[in-house]
């Protein structure tokens, strides 16, 4: 990488940033694409938040993505935002216009769907109900994804029910019923399913497993994770095993990063093999 006078910027602000694998994403980009350009990690306390992202025109970036713990607060700073991450109530990519002002929108939701569609092309709407496990963040957008892809019937279900209740008044939608499960029905909700996703940290390195019974659940059906480390979680195991297709936890990153890229950058970028290993390694470097 070469700074030049007029090497174009961004970056993500987060609290902490460390972690984020975005810098190795759109880095591994820009260097594919010969862009001048940096992504870089900005370190932004909660209390400076507007600070910061008021000051992204004045510095000349670009825009910015967004993570832990900005998501939520952010979206009532910058000047507009896209309807649906409006229904969501979180941002996750700033976009900095010709005029100085700030749009945003959440492109979890795009990441979510392209990357699907990657790996389980076969996978359509009409495949059957879907069950979201867990009502962050995550779930949220998965939730929105699902029915932008036009799944008519959406099962939540999450250790604290409150939190999928919201989820489903939120997002309440015409062409979608979504429905709330407790907990405890977790595996008997997966009958006649056409894609399970799972939302929770469940199954990340450190946490507890998933330990989720897949017998209800039809061999046709697709099994996602979002958890990334490990990227064979045990649930995409298990699921491989009896014949389910997985899709993996990796590539919804990937995949979202690619509005803010080309929104920044002015190339649309692509998620190949040498990207995905060239940010696992990264993972096993932080492991
Ligand atoms: P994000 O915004 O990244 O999705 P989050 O808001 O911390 O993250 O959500 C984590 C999800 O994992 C939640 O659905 C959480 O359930 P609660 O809403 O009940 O907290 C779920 N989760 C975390 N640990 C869990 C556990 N031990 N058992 C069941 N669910 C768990």
């Amino acid at each position: 990488m070469r700074i030049t006078g007029r090497t174009r910027l961004a970056g993500i602000m987060g609290s902490p940033v460390s972690h984020s694998r975005s810098p190795a994403l759109h880095n591994f980009w820009l260097d594919e694409y010969g862009v001048d350009g940096v992504y870089v990690p900005l370190a932004v306390a909660p209390d400076r938040l507007e600070t910061a992202l008021r000051a992204l025109p004045a510095l000349g970036f670009r825009g910015c993505n967004l993570t832990i713990p900005h998501k939520q607060a952010a979206l009532a700073i910058v000047d507009s935002v896209e309807p649906m991450a409006r229904r969501i109530g979180a941002i996750n990519t700033v976009v900095v216009t010709a005029d100085g002002k700030l749009t945003a929108s959440n492109t979890d939701v795009f990441g979510f769907r392209e990357n699907l569609r990657d790996c389980a092309p076969d996978w359509n709407a009409h495949a059957g109900p879907a069950v979201v496990l867990g009502a962050g963040g995550a779930a949220r957008a998965i939730v929105a994804a699902l029915i932008q892809e036009g799944v008519s019937e959406i099962r939540l279900v999450n250790r604290t029910s409150a939190r999928a209740q919201a989820i489903a008044e939120d997002l309440a939608d015409a062409k979608s019923a979504i429905s709330v499960a407790a907990w405890a029905k977790r595996a008997a909700l997966l009958e006649g399913a056409g894609i399970v996703v799972n939302t929770t940290s469940l199954g990340m390195t450190g946490e507890p497993d998933l330990g989720l019974d897949l017998a209800a659940l039809p061999k046709t059906a697709v099994v996602a994770d979002i958890v990334y480390v490990p990227l064979d979680t045990t649930l995409l195991t298990t699921a491989r095993t009896r014949g389910n297709r997985v899709v993996d936890g990796l590539g919804m990153l990937l995949h979202q990063g690619r509005p803010g890229f080309e929104a920044w950058f002015g190339t649309p970028p692509r998620v190949t093999r040498e990207l995905r290993a060239s940010v696992l390694t990264t993972l096993s470097a932080a492991r």
